[in-house]
């Protein structure tokens, strides 16, 4: 019999910490069922996103070889190496130095040793560099899930988290470049309003520039306090989605996340061999915009043979069970 974790104690009437909020990051099976069921994703876990719809399109075989740019969690991942093997082999890539090794042991226990998976922290910018480094020369399959997992919004000392107080970093590799928090302190108002536009479609972007630029917020609670401050009258509803948005924008900034893609959508080619595919999970206009049209182009000048015609969305059922999944847009492409 498994005697599941006390959860912690704390101080006072109320949880304040992350650890004594949330009774299933103690890991107790049971209640983790519990959040599961109620629609929404247990702390300090990540629910892979339209599983049966990637491994639709991207068709892995035994033996293939497979590069998943943005491992995160693994939940892909243990899929990708699930059809792939035997005999195949996946390069994992992600450019956290916070969660790779924690993904790695939890691999490593599955059974996914180093002859079958290899892990790599690395933006997916520097796909090619990583594949050379490796010896190999194009992939069967290569998948990205853009944005941050569930971990990385779940806990408050990456600052990514609205609701929690915690240091407002934000960035995917924090042992580059600046934090939210000195990037907002030097921003100028039109510079951010632009930022809030173009990333994140938000339409108080002007208002919000000029009150959030140029602030000093330490804490994720402050941006958005100051957010409240700057437009009182929205329903709460409306106020979540805003801080929300606002907060989508900055990180975009900070982890310089639309040049990545970018880059990768440049570099793909490249990296797949004549009919290798590829598979990409956005979730916001931002990033669709992009793939479509590197699609489209590449598509036109014959280096895919055939791309997605539409975007592929989650299930109902999905969308219901996994709120994180109804933004989710899928596209791929084969190489020619
Ligand atoms: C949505 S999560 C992926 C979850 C994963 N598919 C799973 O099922 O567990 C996105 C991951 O991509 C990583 N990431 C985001 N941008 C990246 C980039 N430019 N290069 C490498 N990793 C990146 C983040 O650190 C995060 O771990």
């Amino acid at each position: 019999m498994t005697i599941p974790r006390r959860r912690p104690r704390y101080p006072g009437k109320n949880p304040r910490r992350f650890e004594h909020k949330y009774k299933e990051h103690a890991g107790d099976p049971e209640t983790i069922a519990k959040v599961l069921a109620s629609g929404k994703t247990p702390a300090g876990t990540h629910v892979p996103i339209m599983v049966d719809e990637i491994l639709d399109v991207l068709g892995p075989q035994p033996g293939d070889l497979a590069v998943d740019c943005t491992l995160g969690h693994g939940g892909h991942a243990r899929h990708l190496l699930a059809r792939i093997l035997p005999g195949g082999h996946l390069l994992g890539l992600d450019a956290d130095p916070v969660e790779l090794p924690r993904t790695g042991e939890s691999l490593r226990a599955a059974g996914f040793g180093p002859d079958v998976c290899t892990l790599c922290r690395s933006n997916f910018a520097g796909l090619p560099a990583a594949l050379a480094a490796r010896g190999i020369d194009s992939a069967d399959i290569i998948l990205a899930d853009l944005g941050v997992s569930s971990m990385q919004l779940d806990t408050p000392a990456r600052g990514f988290s609205t609701k929690l107080p915690g240091p407002l970093d934000m960035r995917m590799n924090p042992e580059r470049g600046v934090s939210a928090a000195q990037w907002l302190a030097r921003v100028s108002s039109g510079k951010l309003s632009a930022v809030l536009s173009e990333n994140a479609d938000e339409p108080h972007a002007e208002l919000l520039g000029a009150a959030l630029a140029g602030g000093h917020f330490a804490q994720t609670t402050d941006l958005a306090g100051e957010v409240r401050r700057a437009i009182p009258r929205l329903a709460s509803g409306e106020m979540e989605q805003t801080i929300r948005r606002v907060f989508q924008a900055v990180r975009i900034e900070v982890n310089e996340e639309f040049a990545a893609l970018d880059a990768l959508l440049r570099t793909l080619p490249l990296c797949l061999r004549a009919g290798g595919r590829v598979a990409i999970l956005t979730f916001h206009s931002g990033e669709d915009r992009r793939v479509k049209k590197a699609f489209q182009n590449a598509n036109r000048e014959g280096v895919y043979r055939e791309i997605a015609r539409d975007v592929i969305r989650a299930s109902p059922k999905e969308r219901r069970d996994n709120p994180r999944s109804t933004s989710a847009k899928l596209r791929w492409a084969r190489r020619a």
